[in-house]
């Protein structure tokens, strides 16, 4: 099948085609410092043809949860060499997904800063998990343009980190609701200044960044997460067609790694006004760069999309989680475990390692 076939990606040797998506597991120390559980984690998966990492906050100030991994301090940058390290041994390839949560975040674990974000707008509808339990979202603080110039620097300082930390490149987290897509949703960006108003003002952000990492880390460590209608984190687009067509037309005219498109998850239904597309065939259509296909895909699903043409990879979340050996299950077409939700954020060991693994043979 062609999940199983090896190939490229930017001159990289891939085992297949397979990649597993980013998940947040939440399980560094206080000091955003990944340990040998981490390491082990990673490893079990290395069978995938590439492993983007769980989000991994850029700084302190783009932290929004507890007990999620930095990549800003030498001994977090420590932390993730031996995980790299491991993985590399297992002829895996690994990005680090970037990340800075603006306002899906809360001040119990930021030390006391309110968060940041485009405008003053919360996010409702919807409970953060700090380290107190679930709390409603505050109001964020709007950034000064100097602020977003220097977010963007951090970008690029945590690019340079996660290659000296031994990564095979970074993966920009603009989906879910974060930092990069607050800035293109109307729901979140009330901005009237070059950083808001019109949809080229609203991308500009995301662009910068994308030419911030390229500039630190080369084109082909570059790569890029969007979810075109996934409202997750009070997101909402006036125009999702429209945001995402004029961001892509942009993204064409940079030179990188990857898109991955997350398609629409069904827990997460899109607004009903949204228009009734296939993600993958609209917007895969546009995208010059190597596509990686995500979102509810299993074996016969993702086959098919690859079949299609359109997609180069498929990404796996919930199905690496509870399968460590992912590809070995699909070559063998054998049963899959069940992801446990009770353990997926936070914990030790249980539901994070002792996923069980095919026997031998
Ligand atoms: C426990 C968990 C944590 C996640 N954390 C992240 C994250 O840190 N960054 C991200 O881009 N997506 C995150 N996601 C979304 C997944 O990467 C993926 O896009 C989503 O689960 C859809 O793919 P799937 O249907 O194959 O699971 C997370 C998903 C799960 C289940």
């Amino acid at each position: 099948m062609k999940l199983l076939e090896p190939t490229q990606l930017s001159g990289i040797h891939l085992k297949n085609r397979m990649v597993m998506s980013s998940m947040t597991r939440s399980r560094a120390d206080r000091n955003g410092v990944v340990g040998d559980l981490t390491v082990r984690y990673y490893t079990q998966r290395a069978g995938a043809g590439l492993i983007l990492t769980e989000a991994i906050n850029i700084s302190a100030q783009a932290t929004g949860s507890p007990l999620t991994p930095g990549i800003y301090t030498e001994e977090q940058i420590e932390g993730w060499k031996k995980v790299t390290r491991a993985v590399h041994d297992r002829g895996g390839v690994m990005y680090a997904q970037l990340w800075h949560t603006g306002r899906a975040g809360h001040s119990v674990d930021r030390g006391g800063a309110q968060p940041v974000a485009p405008s003053a707008v919360a996010i409702s509808g919807m409970q953060h998990f700090t380290s107190q339990g679930m709390k409603a979202y505050e109001t964020p603080r709007e950034l000064s343009v100097e602020e977003i110039r220097q977010i963007v620097k951090d970008y690029g300082q945590a690019a340079k980190n996660a290659i000296a930390a031994g990564f095979d490149g970074v993966e920009l987290h603009a989906a879910n609701g974060y930092l990069p897509n607050q800035f293109l949703a109307e729901t979140a960006n009330r901005r009237t200044d070059l950083y808001g108003g019109s949809i080229p003002n609203k991308a500009r952000f995301v662009l910068e960044v994308m030419e911030e990492l390229i500039a630190a880390a080369g084109g082909d460590r570059v790569g890029i997460k969007i979810g075109t209608l996934h409202p997750y984190g009070d997101i909402g687009y006036d125009d999702p067609v429209a945001t995402y067509t004029y961001l892509i037309e942009q993204l064409n005219t940079l030179d990188f790694s990857f898109v991955e498109l997350m398609r629409q998850n069904p827990y997460f239904p899109p607004p009903a006004r949204y228009p009734k597309i296939d993600e993958v065939e609209l917007f895969g259509s546009m995208i010059r760069q190597l596509l990686i296909a995500n979102g509810g895909y299993d074996r016969e699903s993702g086959e098919a999309e690859l079949q299609k043409g359109r997609a180069a990879l498929i990404s796996f979340g919930t199905l690496f989680l509870a399968n460590p050996d992912l590809p070995e299950r699909f070559a063998r077409n054998s049963s899959l475990n069940e992801a446990d939700r009770a353990t997926m954020f936070g914990g030790g060991e249980q539901g994070y390692i002792d996923y069980p693994m095919l026997a031998e043979g």
